[in-house]
């Protein structure tokens, strides 16, 4: 079956049909960029134009940078605040006419990464951690999401994570690959000490450039892999995330739902 999966980022926003069986894009993917300032109703109108492009008129998941529960956005980092507490799964609605099920975007890059990449068949604790405008992180244990973690803004020396150790710091900053990648290794020291987890997954853009950073990462406890969608993960879950799982009938909002079924609860 095919979804179509829309990525909102604080840069692009990103959408292609998924056939959500393989965890593939149907369909060349197109990216426009973020309308600035990105107030909700330019964003809708952005999502509503690629909904056109695509001639859609199926269900689609769509992801937000910030932590989003039963269709309300309550954080926008790289954002405008107008999101803050807005109905934005009836804003998608209204603004494309089809049945949107929005989420969060580091959470939809795990799901994806869980079932069809580097994640795959892993057991304990896995942590998916996204590099991009921002940090976004996903939690699995057992392959199970606990939805709408916001590890990116933990405080190393004194500042928000993110805003240190994101692919956009490195470049504002103009960091070279080993000297960013030390302030990610410092990051990733933090949150593993806090976790524990079995393995770190490095997704967003930079994940297509591990062999610039990765031989840097040489003093963690966990092992660290790079993501294998890479900056499809989050078009791939968020259309994942619009469908129930093969062999489950999908559940009203709110129900709890069985191991493995990976549709992350706060999503409706
Ligand atoms: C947001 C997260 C998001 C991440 C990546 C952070 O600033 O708080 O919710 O997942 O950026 O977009």
């Amino acid at each position: 079956m095919d979804v179509l999966g829309i990525d909102i980022g604080g840069t692009g926003i990103k959408a292609a049909p998924v056939d959500v069986a393989k965890g593939v894009l149907t369909a060349e993917r197109i990216k426009v960029p973020t309308p600035h300032p990105a107030h909700p109703e330019p964003v809708a109108e952005a999502v509503a134009g690629l909904v056109t492009q695509f001639g859609w008129s199926g269900p689609a998941g769509i992801t937000f940078p910030g932590v989003v529960i039963d269709g309300v956005t309550r954080t926008a980092a790289n954002l405008d605040p107008a999101w803050l507490g807005l109905d934005a799964k009836a804003l998608l609605e209204k603004a494309t006419g089809l049945s949107v099920t929005l989420l969060n975007d580091a959470d939809a890059a795990g799901v994806a990464e869980v079932r069809f990449g580097a994640g795959a068949g892993q057991r304990g604790t896995v942590l998916m951690l996204t590099f991009g405008t921002g940090i976004g992180s996903a939690l699995f244990t057992d392959g199970v999401l606990v939805p709408n973690t916001e590890f990116g803004h933990i405080e190393i020396r004194g500042k928000d994570a993110e805003k240190r150790a994101s692919e956009r710091a490195r470049v504002d900053h103009d960091l070279g690959w080993g000297a960013w990648a030390g302030r990610v290794e410092e990051y990733l020291s933090h949150v593993a000490a806090l976790l524990s987890p079995s393995l770190i997954i490095i997704g967003g853009g930079v994940s297509r450039k591990s062999d610039k950073f990765l031989r840097y990462l040489t003093g963690l406890p966990t092992r660290v892999v790079p993501a294998t969608l890479h900056n499809n993960a989050g078009i791939v879950g968020a259309a994942m995330a619009a469908v129930p799982p093969p062999g489950q009938a999908r559940r009203s909002p709110g129900a709890s739902r069985a191991r493995g079924a990976r549709r992350p609860a706060g999503t409706s």
